[in-house]
């Protein structure tokens, strides 16, 4: 097996000479503070030793679950917000058929995400596509107290019972949530669902290996063992005793740090040339933007699908404000093969390209654009993926999980809580006059009056 590699030379040129080596010692500390436990956020490090305490055992619980699942279910609907949605998300659509929920070739279910949101018609809509499939839900609420996922169960529980029976419901309904607390679990008791468990200290968006991500990734008919092999070869590749120059996660973490703290770069944009990566940096935007955007400090997380947004955001990265740099995720090597077509008419002037690979076309845009965008003063971090499958795709999410608790201590913060997201729900609470949020309604009623 290759490994994902890391190419930094083409950021590191816009630094003066030696600052990301100069990043050594801390980046070497921050790994201590990691393994030692002695970091900020140090209730939340399960994840950081997770991939190689997962067991054969586990796997199998988890894949006899979604082997009941797919047998069962037309269409599964996998419930749950941020990083209880995310990561399953990523995998999934990297690995599946671009156009999955029209192909339905009946081996594999479709996958539904829902609970994501709070649109009345996206409910309505969805309920009404399943008002004649067997489908099953996979509820995922670690706190069990989400609104816009318990919304969503609420829904869902009633119509799955009702088209399918409470005793039917049962088989097809499981809960991954907290070991104790929460509506989640107290819901999954009291039916009696089969239920997996958030372990405590796995945050959110630091949670795809846990059932949160590979249970519906199994549903979906992918190999978590594989995923979970590529997370363990990465943990290894990312240890504390790799030496820096050598240490992937170690090199990002720096170059990214150098970038914005030295050349007043506080935007990264995730790019993509394989439009099934566009969830993957969806799932990449909550892990940096989530650990390392607080007290005032913070790259920002943006995402970009090339070539096309080329041709919507291309004039800004390559004219625009220069505080932005980029990280590609390059893959090597697509899955089929399509060659570029002959036309008798010419009338588009693409002979040339007659019978060349079309992923040959795209990496010629890939590079065209690395060297445009490098010209016009974007630093460009690369990293290339051999192929989109789950190895390796375990493999990316190791790195970046790795990357990100190192980089949020070299800013200073602590990567793994998230304060501020408490902020909207305190108010729409109030708005909505939740019990106990008396005071908050008042206040916020005030407020509103003298805006
Ligand atoms: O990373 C996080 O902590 C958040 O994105 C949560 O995953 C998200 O808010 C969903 O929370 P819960 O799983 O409690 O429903």
């Amino acid at each position: 097996m290759k490994n994902i590699t890391l190419d930094i030379t083409k950021a590191a040129q816009f630094l003066k000479p030696g600052t990301v080596e100069g990043y050594e010692a801390q980046v070497k500390d921050a790994q201590k503070a990691l393994e030692d436990g002695t970091c900020a956020g140090n209730d939340f490090l399960g994840w950081l030793h997770l991939p190689s305490s997962i067991t054969d055992d586990f796997l199998a619980q988890i894949q006899a679950v979604a082997d009941t699942l797919r047998s069962k279910c037309e269409a599964v609907v996998v419930a749950g917000i941020g990083g209880s949605y995310l990561g399953a998300r990523a995998v999934i659509e990297a690995l599946n058929n671009s156009f999955a929920w029209l192909v339905n070739d009946k081996k594999n279910p479709t996958i539904l995400f829902a609970g994501n949101n709070i649109g009345e018609d996206y409910l309505a809509e969805l309920t009404d596509y399943l008002k004649d499939k067997k489908f099953g839900v996979i509820n995922i609420s670690k706190s069990g107290t989400t609104t816009e996922t318990a919304l969503t169960f609420r829904l869902l529980k009633r119509q799955c019972e009702a088209q399918r029976g409470k005793e039917e419901a049962k088989d097809v309904i499981v809960a991954v949530t907290d070991a104790h607390k929460g509506a989640a679990r107290a819901a999954a008791t009291k039916e009696g669902y089969k239920t997996f468990v958030i372990p405590d200290n796995v945050g959110g968006r630091f949670s795809v290996l846990t059932p949160v991500g590979l249970l519906p990734i199994a549903v979906a008919g992918y190999d978590i063992k594989e995923l979970v092999k590529g997370a363990q070869d990465m943990e290894k590749a990312t240890a504390i005793d790799v030496p820096f120059a050598e240490n992937p996660s170690a090199q990002y973490a720096a170059v990214r740090n150098g970038l914005y703290a030295q050349a007043g770069k506080k935007i990264e944009i995730v790019a993509n040339f394989q439009p099934k990566l566009h969830f993957f940096a969806e799932w990449w935007k909550q892990l940096y933007g989530e650990s390392e955007g607080k007290d005032n400090k913070g790259i920002f997380p943006a995402a970009c699908d090339f070539t096309t947004d080329l041709h919507s955001m291309g004039q800004w990265i390559q004219q625009g404000e220069r505080s932005i740099f980029e990280t590609v995720i390059s893959v090597e090597e697509p899955e089929k093969k399509v060659l570029f077509p002959h036309d008798d008419e010419n009338l588009d002037g693409l002979n040339f390209l007659e019978g060349k690979r079309v992923d040959e076309v795209n990496k010629m845009a890939e590079l065209g654009t690395r060297l445009a965008h490098v010209d016009g003063g974007v630093p460009n971090i690369r990293i290339s993926v051999p192929r989109l499958e789950a190895y390796y795709i375990g493999q990316l999410i190791y790195f970046f999980e790795k990357a990100c608790g190192i980089s949020g201590l070299l800013l200073g913060v602590n990567p793994f809580n998230q304060p501020g997201v408490e902020a909207y729900k305190k108010n729409m609470f109030a708005l909505l006059n939740k019990p106990g949020y008396e005071a908050e309604s008042k206040a916020i009623q005030e407020r509103l009056k003298n805006e």
